[in-house]
């Protein structure tokens, strides 16, 4: 008797894999009050699970300003078990639209309005008529591996994971599956994640951002009035292209380009790391998300757009695969050979163990072991697949002119009503970002919309159905916590752990006004003036607009409506800092961060082996002494010409015999000599680095994180040094007692000796 066990290698038949929570992705759904989405071809191809997404999202955004775009992706990132790669992109026109009904838009301009699709508000699009009609009849990129999919035509709307070409909305299959894909298309891209950095610098210069795009120009007309044309895909088709079919005098196609989307090329950098079989939190403890500055081309209509593709390593998909892989292709009627990687003498031999590129093959593990054969789980329609998920409508608004170059930060409500079983694969309710730091005059943009049409029985408080959301400061903290932090950077107000809010007259929530807060509490200034213990009677969408924080602090805040403890928790927390504090993501390709007032930090490509996040933070002279003088340091403040710089993580950040460059302001004055001093925020050891002062700027190498400053000596200083020495401990003693005659500071980059001691 036959035994089969399967083995799942890619859960490739589990339908739930990416989704997008902030902005809400749609999932194709538009407003069902079902558990599931009525209609998974609405407007673009998922492959998601029915239950996600999320019924409503419009949302506004200012040009300039910062949103946190925020996913679960399900088969891993950044991890061995699959190569990944992870496209952002939005696109903007007038005929963007989320629609009325959750119908497909017809194929067929019979069936709309005025005979024209693109104009019939009752259907949701994002790409539009024309595009899908020129995708529909285009030739496909026969270059491409299909494996053993049998495609059902050569046109750009069969691929491999499509082979019927299934429409949804007017979205192009063959688009959707490659990127980056060779033909116009108007998705402009907002960033590429990847698992393998050397790609960026394609990634880079391929991107339609930057790049035009040729296609074949056939005259609309031509299109419209014909059946069954052949849209050429390269220029040897296109510049033989005749309508009629070999008529002469026919119309002719013209090999044209496109221009590009004149934008800057995409952010590409390593992906968040992330487990496999779990919609969850990546490390950190937050889901995975990338900050976008939302680009200052405002418009009413866009739409964002995530693709999340993994590929498996049982072939290299993106080296060595190509149509001569194919099964039944004339170079190769067997198709891909698996058998290379497992060691089998001649591929004959493997194919007889079972080792072939197909469907649920069976392999014969043990030559011994009988006819025991194992069925492993393939589908060579989905052995390297791509899942997308998209936003609902949300507009760019040109920003205020007090807004020009200020930082606004989006704070906005994900999730939606429901208990987490009830609501998986979406969220249940959290303000996003949840923890957000700002600086004092920067601003902060509360927002958030919600459905009135989610499933009756999802648990929740208030009217069933309903998504509310409101914003107050919670109580003080009552008991003490941890063992005492050294240094207290900022007032502490409300404290996480507590459900009850701050009386109103005592709250300082962000030094808003007292209207603002009344405001985000009760949603005056949004609701219908009915019943408000629960919110019912606010409308779902409510907005503060942008407001400037002016009081450094931590304010930590709930929603009184959906905090439930033991049930539900829906807490923010907004960290005001007077210190400026930039950070930065980056990876194997390098990278800068810059404070506005000029130190910078500088990251050459290949310094680091993986994705950091980078994070510089100045701290005036003042607070720099106050923070260090917590510890054993005690600096003297007199020696300290300029402020104090921390660059987190504090520990080795480079690989082996690389350094990051970086720069700082010092004082203008007349020094013999400048040293930088680095020490760590709970450290009491300076070590002294080589440094170069040039055009006022400290300029010098490092390996590692940590607190840096720099200390001007003149020679009655130096003098004096003993004195001070004794104040501060044996690393600088071991620099005051050196006898310094060198006047010029930049001389001193010669100086190789370093110091270091305990206090
Ligand atoms: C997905 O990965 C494959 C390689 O497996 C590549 O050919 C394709 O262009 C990628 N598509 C997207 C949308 O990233
Ligand atoms: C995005 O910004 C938020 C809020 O400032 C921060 O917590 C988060 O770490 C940032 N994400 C990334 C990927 O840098
Ligand atoms: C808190 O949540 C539980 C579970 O969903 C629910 O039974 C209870 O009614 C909620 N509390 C309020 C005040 O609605
Ligand atoms: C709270 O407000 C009351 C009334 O305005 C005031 O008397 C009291 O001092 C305030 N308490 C704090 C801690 O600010
Ligand atoms: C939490 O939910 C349970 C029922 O699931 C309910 O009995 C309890 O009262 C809820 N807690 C609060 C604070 O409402
Ligand atoms: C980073 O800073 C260095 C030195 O200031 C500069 O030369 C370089 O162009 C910057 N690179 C980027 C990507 O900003």
């Amino acid at each position: 008797m036959k035994i089969i066990i399967v083995l799942v290698l890619l859960g490739s038949t589990a339908k739930a894999d990416i989704y997008l929570h902030n902005p809400r992705g749609s999932n194709n759904r538009l407003d069902e009050a079902g558990r599931e989405r009525n209609n998974a071809n609405r407007l673009f191809d998922s492959q998601n699970n029915d239950r996600g997404g999320y019924n409503v999202g419009n949302l506004y955004y200012y040009a300039g300003s910062k949103l946190m775009i925020e996913w679960t992706n399900q088969h891993s990132c950044m991890n061995p078990k699959s190569h990944c790669e992870i496209v952002l992109q939005y696109m903007c026109s007038s005929m963007v639209r989320d629609g009325s009904t959750t119908s497909t838009i017809p194929d067929n301009p019979t069936q709309c309005t005025d005979y024209d699709c693109n104009t019939d508000l009752r259907y949701g699009m994002h790409e539009n008529y024309d595009y899908y009609k020129n995708c529909r009849s285009r030739q496909r990129n026969t270059g491409l591996f299909t494996a053993d999919q049998k495609l059902k035509a050569d046109r750009a709307r069969f691929t491999r994971q499509n082979p019927t070409g299934t429409r949804r909305g007017y979205e192009c299959p063959e688009e959707r599956d490659y990127y980056p894909y060779w033909h116009p298309t108007p998705w402009r891209d907002i960033a590429v994640m990847t698992n393998d950095a050397t790609k960026c610098d394609y990634y880079l210069t391929e991107s339609e951002n930057v790049k035009g795009r040729w296609f074949c120009d056939i005259p609309r007309e031509t299109l419209a009035n014909s059946k069954n044309i052949e849209i050429p895909n390269n220029k040897d088709d296109c510049d033989a292209f005749r309508y009629p079919k070999n008529d002469v005098n026919g119309v002719k196609g013209t090999w044209k380009q496109a221009p590009s989307h004149s934008l800057e090329a995409p952010v590409c950098i390593e992906n968040q790391f992330s487990r496999d079989n779990h919609l969850g939190n990546g490390l950190g403890g937050y889901p995975l998300n990338f900050n976008w500055t939302v680009p200052d081309l405002p418009h009413p209509s866009c739409a964002l757009r995530i693709r999340y593709n993994v590929s498996t390593a049982d072939y290299e998909a993106w080296d060595d695969v190509d149509a001569s892989n194919n099964k039944g292709n004339h170079q190769n009627a067997a198709g891909l050979d698996v058998t290379k990687r497992q060691g089998f003498a001649t591929r004959p031999e493997g194919e007889q163990r079972g080792y072939i590129f197909k469907n649920n093959p069976q392999v014969q593990l043990f030559k011994d072991a009988g006819k025991l054969k194992l069925q492993l789980a393939i589908n060579t329609a989905q052995f390297g697949r791509t899942f997308q998920d998209r936003s609902h409508v949300f507009s760019i608004e040109k920003a205020p002119g007090y807004l020009n170059d200020k930082v606004v930060q989006n704070v906005n409500v994900r999730g939606k009503r429901g208990n987490i079983v009830q609501v998986y694969p979406a969220v249940e309710y959290d303000f996003i970002p949840n923890t957000l730091e700002l600086m004092v005059d920067q601003y902060v943009h509360f927002q958030w919309t919600g459905s009135n049409t989610n499933p009756q029985n999802n648990d929740g408080q208030g009217r069933a159905g309903t998504d509310r959301s409101n914003v107050v400061l919670q109580r003080a903290q009552i008991y003490p916590e941890g063992s005492g932090v050294a240094y207290v950077v900022n007032e502490k107000h409300g404290h996480w752990g507590r459900s009850y809010p701050e009386m109103v007259r005592n709250t300082t929530l962000l030094d808003l006004s007292q209207e603002d807060i009344i405001n985000l509490a009760t949603l005056r200034n949004r609701q219908f003036g009915g019943e408000m213990s629960e919110l019912d009677d606010a409308g779902t969408y409510y907005d503060l607009g942008p407001r400037k924080v002016t009081k450094a602090g931590v304010y930590h805040y709930l929603s009184t409506r959906n905090n439930n403890f033991s049930n539900r928790s829906q807490k923010g927390r907004i960290i005001v800092t007077v210190a400026e504090i930039k950070e930065s993501n980056i990876g194997w390709n390098g990278g800068n961060v810059t404070l506005k007032e000029g130190s910078n930090v500088y990251i050459g490509r290949g310094a680091f082996e993986r994705r950091v996040s980078l994070r510089l933070e100045r701290w005036d002279r003042e607070e720099g002494i106050e923070r260090m003088q917590t510890d054993a340091t005690k600096a003297p403040d007199d020696n300290f010409i300029s402020d104090f710089y921390q660059l987190s993580p504090e520990g080795v950040l480079v690989v082996e015999g690389k350094n990051v460059d970086m720069e700082f302001r010092v004082q203008p004055g007349s020094f013999d000599d400048v040293a930088v001093y680095r020490t760590t925020s709970r450290g009491s050891t300076w070590t002294k680095i080589d440094a170069n002062v040039d055009n006022g700027f400290a300029k010098f190498q490092t390996s590692e994180g940590g607190v840096f400053v720099a200390i001007g000596y003149t020679r009655a200083g130096v003098i004096a040094g003993a004195v001070i020495g004794a104040l501060i401990g044996v690393a600088l003693i071991a620099v005051a007692t050196f006898f310094y005659s060198r006047k010029n500071p930049q001389s001193f980059s010669g100086f190789k000796r370093t110091f270091a001691g305990r206090v």
